[in-house]
């Protein structure tokens, strides 16, 4: 597996993102097949693996922390805060929290529920819009020295929140949407990583399963599955979309790979600065996913993919307003 680096770890080109086997996509797999999962990602060479405070309310670290325990020298732990479940009289609820003493107690929980002394890339998860940016990343500026956590991440910010933050403590990395269907960070972000020296962490890199191929049809998915909340999953829309699939599965049999394979190595070859973080709940997946890395495209197949899918080819926004109104939306494509 080629290496890429984040601040000062060198990880995989590809990482996992563990999320899925806890949360969002339907019913989550039993612990130890969650735990075989995370261990042939090991044997893949995967070193650099993606979890938050907020997947399963928690039981996503608990579930990382003791399935890699024995592994902790050799992997990246990644890990976010401010956002996080919080015990009401009607249940546990998902709350944006951006203050320090709320980051410090994700982090304190967080440390605990992984079972190590030290976290080694930990995110903000959220910019909490009621609480200034340089406040949050002050927060985990004050881990950093406290020996808790040793680089620090954003994610869904925008380019102006990003160099504020910088500003106060050096951003490692920042993670946000991005893929053939969501562009994004094309806009300004992409650019300020460089600027910066943040390495750019693409989530939900193969399109939450679109540019995977197999999903046709949307109607058979879970009623807690998350993309049934999402407006470009909505199903007259998902119709209009699916309708590239042809295209794009025929480019991806021409250059020899599968089409989640095709979505990741455009992300690889976008930029060396990107390492891009696909989850899954099956092995197979997981193996097809990490051989991606080994996947060349030429600028010929590049341009005829960013031809095919693009902002004004997919249709429908990515996520509910309610989803939108939380993440930093200074610079956005209106489609
Ligand atoms: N920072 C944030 O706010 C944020 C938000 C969302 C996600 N994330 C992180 O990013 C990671 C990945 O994002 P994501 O899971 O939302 O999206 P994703 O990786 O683009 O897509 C996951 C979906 O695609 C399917 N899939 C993956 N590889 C496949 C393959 N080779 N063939 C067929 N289907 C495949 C999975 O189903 P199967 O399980 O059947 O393979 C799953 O339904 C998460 O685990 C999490 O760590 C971060």
């Amino acid at each position: 597996m080629q290496q890429r680096q984040i601040g000062p770890f060198s990880v995989s080109a590809i990482g996992l993102g563990c999320m899925n086997l806890s949360h969002a996509y339907g019913a989550p797999p039993a612990p130890e097949v969650g735990a075989a999962l995370l261990h042939r990602a090991l044997d893949l060479g995967c070193t650099l693996f993606d979890t938050a405070a907020l997947y399963g309310f928690g039981g996503n670290e608990t579930l990382v922390g003791k399935a890699l325990k024995a592994h902790r020298h050799e992997i990246t732990l990644c890990s976010k805060g401010g956002m996080a479940g919080v015990t009401f009289p009607d249940g546990v609820k998902r709350v944006i929290d951006g203050r320090p003493e709320a980051i410090r107690k994700n982090c304190e929980d967080s440390l605990s529920r992984l079972g190590t002394d030290v976290i080694d890339l930990y995110y903000l998860h959220r910019w909490d819009k009621k609480v200034p940016i340089e406040d949050s990343v002050g927060a985990l500026s004050d881990l950093v020295r406290a020996g808790k956590v040793r680089s620090i991440g954003l994610s869904e910010v925008s380019a102006t929140t990003l160099r504020k933050a910088h500003a106060v403590h050096p951003i490692a990395a920042v993670q946000t949407e991005y893929s053939l269907w969501t562009r994004n960070p094309e806009i300004a972000v992409l650019q300020a990583c460089q600027e910066l020296g943040a390495t750019f962490v693409p989530f939900s890199p193969v399109a939450r399963g679109f540019l995977c191929g197999g999903l046709r049809d949307v109607s058979g998915l879970a009623h807690n599955d998350i993309r049934r909340g999402m407006p470009r999953f909505a199903p007259e829309t998902y119709a209009a979309n699916v309708a590239l699939l042809d295209a794009y599965e025929a480019l991806a049999r021409e250059v020899g790979c599968t089409p989640a394979q095709l979505a990741l190595a455009w992300l690889l070859h976008k930029d060396a600065r990107l390492v891009p973080i696909p989850g899954t709940q099956n092995i197979q997946h997981l193996e097809e996913n990490m051989g991606a890395a080994a996947v060349v495209l030429t600028p010929e197949h590049m341009q005829r993919l960013e031809a095919l899918i693009n902002t004004q080819t997919v249709k429908g926004l990515r996520y509910s307003a309610q989803s939108m109104s939380e993440v930093d939306t200074e610079e956005f494509f209106t489609a």
